[in-house]
């Protein structure tokens, strides 16, 4: 085994990402730029594994930046996302049809359906009036005659509009008490910012896809860090792009399959064992490895992870305000604010590890320019 050689390097400003905004919890949009300047440094890199792509923003980033993607989750919206941005080369879609689909799901009128009832009148996610626009373009986009990219590109585009048009604070686990501003306006499809390039979408268990034999030169791992389920906290897009109708439970009218779908990353017993098998399983020369201090494993324990595994290890902090629901407070179901707001900053970690790993991440510390 190599001496762990972890040094820190602390990055304050990053540089913004274009594409469009949606809003998860642990997204990467704004250190996109500095992950994939970490990957240009590495010398020879031109394949990358995004392994927990979730809104498939640093997947983007690296596609942008010509490596060839595959970008992978547990979320059937995450395998929709990156069908859409990572799988579909933008030259070869058929702009003329996309946008005349769009014109046409726009002109629809709305009826209610599942999604009206679950999540705008037993809930309020999206105002009855967009509802039931979701219901009637959702319908129209499973009985449109288009292929899986069509259909994929088809569903981003309504799954952004919807985000355009919540009343959350970015979970899908409880609601606004009074309607968001946002919420007011119109759902509205805008096409998707495609990409050119190839690229690859896998759903599947990180700890299932890093067995396959695929090699990569980079792999990039953003796990969840606490007990927090994405899929739970992003339900709302899971019925959406599934387009089916679970029975559904509590204020959120959560999927009944919340209650048995689980993560080994959400669980503090488990999370340990998980990242070991990925780190022991994946087929890569160096990994970019995003966590907070804020986890369930302390930095000195991904440290010695990374360093027994791929053996120079560097790292970058960057101070990171908390979500906003952090701001917001603890609130009970009736909206009555019972716990204080801890702090409101912490930690987020880019570790790199692998062959001259600190050099790496010394040049991923250099000021960026603005992509936007
Ligand atoms: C911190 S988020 C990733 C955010 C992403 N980097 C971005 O910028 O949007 C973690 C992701 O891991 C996914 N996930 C959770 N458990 C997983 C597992 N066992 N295998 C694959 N993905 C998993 C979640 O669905 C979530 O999208």
């Amino acid at each position: 085994m190599r001496r762990n050689l972890a040094r820190v390097l602390v990055a304050s400003g990053t540089a913004s990402y274009f594409g469009r905004v949606i809003k998860y919890i642990g997204s990467k949009r704004k250190l996109v730029s500095r992950i994939v300047a970490l990957a240009q440094a590495i010398p020879g890199a031109r394949t990358a594994l995004d392994l927990f792509t979730g809104t498939t923003r640093v997947a983007q980033g690296l596609k942008q930046a010509g490596f060839h993607v595959t970008a992978n989750d547990l979320a059937t919206y995450s395998e929709v996302l990156a069908t859409a941005y990572i799988a579909t080369d933008a030259r070869r879609v058929d702009l003329d049809a996309l946008d005349a689909h769009l014109v046409e799901l726009n002109a629809l009128d709305g009826e209610r359906g599942y999604f009206t009832r679950t999540f705008c009148e037993e809930a309020r996610y999206v105002q009855p009036k967009n509802g039931m626009r979701v219901d009637a373009i959702r319908a129209r986009i499973a009985a449109m005659a288009v292929d899986d990219t069509m259909r994929s590109i088809l569903l981003t585009a309504l799954l952004e509009a919807t985000d355009r048009v919540d009343s959350t604070t970015g979970l899908q686990m409880s609601y606004l008490k009074a309607w968001s501003t946002r919420s007011h306006r119109e759902l509205r499809l805008r096409r998707p910012l495609l990409l050119a390039g190839a690229g690859r979408a896998i759903r599947a268990d990180a700890r299932v896809t890093v067995r396959q034999p695929d090699g990569y030169d980079i792999a990039y791992l953003d796990p969840p860090y606490n007990q927090h389920s994405y899929f739970n906290n992003y339900h709302v897009w899971e019925t959406l792009v599934r387009g089916d109708t679970p029975p559904a439970y509590g204020v959120a009218r959560k999927r009944e399959d919340c209650r048995t779908t689980k993560s080994a990353f959400n669980r503090r017993l488990e999370a340990d064992g998980a990242l070991a098998e990925v780190l022991g399983a994946l087929r890569a020369r160096h990994v970019i490895l995003s966590f907070s201090d804020e986890g369930f494993l302390s930095l000195a324990r991904l440290r010695e992870m990374l360093a027994a595994r791929f053996g120079e290890v560097g790292g970058i902090a960057i101070p990171s305000k908390r979500y906003v629901g952090a701001k917001i407070g603890i609130h009970d179901l009736r909206g009555v604010l019972v716990g204080e707001v801890g702090h409101l900053e912490n930690t987020e970690w880019l570790f790199v590890a692998g062959p001259d790993a600190m050099e790496i991440a010394r040049a991923g510390t250099a000021p960026l320019a603005e992509v936007a």
